[in-house]
């Protein structure tokens, strides 16, 4: 049932080409420049009359929801909140009947996202679930959604889900920019080419596997590490530290890679490694600088760098390279070499990866 990978957490970040590829499925028309999103068409129209969009979630769901902020700001120009269900079900929320609450959960049962779903809908807000379980608790409470179509997921660490909701944000910023006029058709039909071109370069992160597996046995042994990024590579960032930390048991922390020198920066020695996500973007010199920062307290830097990159590979230990993209689909794929390389030092630490102590796969009490 692992189809030939030792464990379900390999199978499912292998899947990844074909579970994004499912939730894009028959939902993106890169010719016409067109995305139609079946589940929230009823309320295509009230998003040209938003104020804002406020995202509840938990664990690896929040940071996705943090991906989609960056991608739903950028693309639709829709102020956006993202909220930790948790908090944002005990705070007296204010919200109010323009609002869009877009609960995010691969399971659709977290009991403290249910919980937010109730409150913002008892306050007269609009309910969107992005879920992967289909027919489960979330879908029923929410008005609309979006099915991510990942499916099922077995490993506790979420991997394949992640990526399927971040891919069904990025559909929703561009679906939401199209309906507020907000992005125009030759942008949108150059980038929705490009998303329906991610599948196949995930598949192609996955040649670095070999590589990311022998930086693995070089850091297997840290007490800590960390994970730093900025931009929407910042939520990445979160998601890579996460993934090691309950697979591992390694503490990683992620941070926005400016905010390294308010705190963390303290922490570096060459007993810590530091992961990067310099990929060539919008902040690419910025980042560049902080790999240099580090560098220069002795830090060891793993970097996840955009193909052909020669600048970070003379400064850092180890890079590992993703297919060039726009800045839009980058955590699509630099979660990718994150994933793997959790993996791989779990593995070699000899943890119970599928099912690591302490966890459950559904949180569903608060
Ligand atoms: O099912 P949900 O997406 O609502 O679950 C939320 C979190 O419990 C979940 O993402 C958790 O953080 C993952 N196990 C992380 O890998």
């Amino acid at each position: 049932e692992k189809g030939g990978y030792d464990h379900f957490m390999l199978k499912e970040i292998y899947e990844q080409p074909r579970s994004v590829g499912d939730c894009l499925r028959g939902r993106i028309y890169p010719d016409r420049g067109l995305v139609q999103l079946g589940g929230i068409k009823e309320y295509a129209e009230k998003l040209k009359n938003i104020d804002r969009i406020i995202i509840v979630a938990c664990g690896t769901s929040w940071h996705a929801g943090l991906v989609g902020e960056y991608l739903i700001e950028e693309y639709a120009r829709v102020p956006v909140e993202v909220e930790y269900a948790s908090e944002f079900r005990y705070r007296n929320p204010i919200i109010t009947e323009k609002d869009v609450v877009i609960a995010i959960s691969q399971s659709g049962e977290t009991a403290d996202t249910m919980a937010a779903i109730e409150l913002a809908k008892e306050r007269g807000a609009t309910i969107f679930g992005i879920c992967n379980v289909v027919g489960a608790s979330i879908p029923r409470l929410s008005h609309a959604g979006v099915y991510t179509h990942a499916g099922p997921e077995i490993g506790v660490a979420s991997t394949k889900a992640f990526t399927a909701q971040v891919t069904a944000l990025t559909m929703l910023a561009f679906y939401t920019a199209q309906q507020r006029g907000a992005i125009t058709e030759s942008k949108l039909i150059e980038y929705l080419t490009e998303l329906n071109n991610i599948p196949a370069l995930i598949q192609k992160t996955f040649a670095a596997n070999d590589h990311i597996k022998t930086i693995s046995e070089e850091y297997k042994d840290a007490s800590n590490c960390l994970f730093l990024g900025r931009g929407s590579s910042f939520p990445v960032a979160l998601e890579g530290a996460l993934k090691l930390k309950e697979i591992s048991y390694i503490h990683a922390e992620g941070y926005p890679a400016a905010e390294m020198k308010h705190g963390p920066i303290a922490l570096i020695d060459a007993d810590m490694p530091v992961v990067f996500i310099a990929t060539q973007n919008s902040s690419y010199e910025k980042v560049i600088s902080n790999i240099q920062e580090v560098k220069a307290r002795g830090g060891r830097v793993i970097a996840i760098v955009t193909e052909g990159d020669t600048i970070v590979r003379d400064m850092a230990e180890h890079t590992i390279e993703i297919p060039e993209v726009s800045e839009a689909f980058v955590p699509l794929l630099a979660t990718i070499p994150l994933q793997l390389l959790s993996y791989h030092i779990a593995v070699l630490r000899g943890c119970n990866v599928d099912q690591p102590r302490n966890l459950a796969k559904s949180v569903t009490v608060e």
